[in-house]
């Protein structure tokens, strides 16, 4: 579908829904007279399909205890097939509310307190929330720019593991919030280096669907033909492609027979929580029907990235854009014009933007900030026009 058609057909007003990206504002940034490009939603609707599908259930008017819905795993493989990305079997597969709530659960399973967790920073912040909640070691390891491109340092990544004996690896792939979708030898690189040293990988492919033209995205269960899949585990959802976040429909795939064996008994323990039967009926839908729609997604995505890139490249050329790969965040350095303790004042208290703040997620990444692009060209025009405004003041 083409982008303005998309745009045309899809746009919405979120002000007073409850939603938390426009209606926290005051709680989540003190201020409610914020442009809101922070938190990963959309101002999209999902597809009319969705839509219809949804109401006809609604009209069936019972919501009792249900099944997993007829066909979803057919329906979630037919997806993949047509966007060419990895084969899964239906036996891997678990459902949870959410991937942040995975991450939890799985730290809980396969991990004890105390023991060492690394993630690979800057990268989305509730990784670190998670390890440090569940009282485990955070060990980091820093992404490295090279040429407006982030990399994985592999030497720093083995030598951190060599001292601190991480038990779990949580990958971000791709990668939020810098965008990069990594390629197959990277994957493989690190995942050797996992398997060298017996390091559980917990792969969070939450972005899988959204990668931009010139790139593909490559699962780590495709990874040499399925070479790690006994120390692999990962979780991904409907929620960010659609933008169903809050309809709690999650997956968890887990190839190798003895993991899965664990996280069922550790499952039974303690977690008895029901399928979502409106989230799967969403889901399924839009893996059935969806693809034109997330094609008028991705291209809106790239539009809007490219824009806010030549805005920036004109007017403020010293403020480091990383090159978007996949997702749809951007990734900023503003360090050349503004000093990092006040960013949260040109930012926010100047330029009138709620966004999220780099040292959320790393603490090295203060005067770094990410903007979501997945929203109409109107509010990045005037995003954009707001971060410039400020920093050249
Ligand atoms: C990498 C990553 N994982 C997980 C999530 C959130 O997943 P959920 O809403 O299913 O908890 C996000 C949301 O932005 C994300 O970027």
């Amino acid at each position: 579908m083409e982008k303005e058609q998309f745009i045309k057909t899809y746009s919405v007003q979120r002000k007073k829904t409850d939603s938390i990206k426009w209606d926290a504002l005051e709680e989540r940034f003190g201020s409610n007279d914020l442009l809101p490009v922070w938190v990963a939603d959309m101002e999209f609707a999902t597809p009319e399909t969705v839509r219809d599908a949804l109401s006809e259930r609604i009209q069936h008017g019972v919501f009792g205890y249900s099944l997993v819905t007829t066909d979803y795993f057919q329906a979630y493989q037919g997806w993949q097939e047509r966007h060419e990305q990895s084969k899964f079997q239906e036996e891997w597969l678990s459902f949870s509310t959410g991937v942040v709530q995975s991450l939890y659960d799985l730290i809980d399973c396969f991990t004890e307190e105390g023991d060492a967790i690394i993630i690979q920073t800057p990268v989305y912040y509730p990784f670190s929330h998670a390890i440090r909640d569940k009282h485990r070691c955070l060990v980091t390891s820093d992404l490295i720019l090279d040429d407006g491109r982030y990399v994985m340092d592999l030497k720093d990544f083995e030598q951190k593991i060599i001292d601190q004996q991480p038990k779990m690896f949580i990958l971000c792939s791709p990668h939020n919030p810098v965008g990069r979708v990594w390629s197959e030898e990277e994957l493989s690189a690190v995942l050797t280096i996992c398997q060298k040293h017996q390091v559980l990988v917990l792969s969070d492919e939450i972005h899988s669907d959204i990668v931009l033209s010139d790139h593909q995205f490559c699962s780590s269960v495709s990874v040499a033909e399925g070479k790690f899949l006994d120390q692999l585990i990962l979780v991904n959802s409907p929620s960010k492609t659609f933008n169903l976040a809050s309809l709690l429909n999650s997956h968890v795939w887990i190839p190798d027979e003895d993991l899965r064996k664990t996280y069922q008994a550790w499952k039974k323990q303690y977690k008895q929580t029901e399928n979502s039967l409106i989230g799967q009926l969403a889901a399924k839908v839009a893996y059935e029907t969806a693809d034109e729609w997330l094609d008028g997604l991705l291209q809106t995505i790239e539009s809007n990235y490219l824009y806010a890139k030549k805005r920036l490249a004109e007017e403020l050329p010293e403020v480091i854009v990383a090159d978007l790969e996949g997702t749809y965040l951007m990734w900023l350095d503003l360090r050349s014009y503004v000093d990092k303790k006040q960013i949260k004042q040109v930012v926010q208290d100047e330029g009138k933007l709620a966004i999220d703040f780099g040292e959320w997620f790393s603490p090295r990444a203060k005067g770094f900030i990410r903007i979501n692009l997945a929203t109409t060209p109107e509010i990045i025009e005037q995003s954009i026009n707001q971060l410039i405004g400020a920093i050249q003041q």
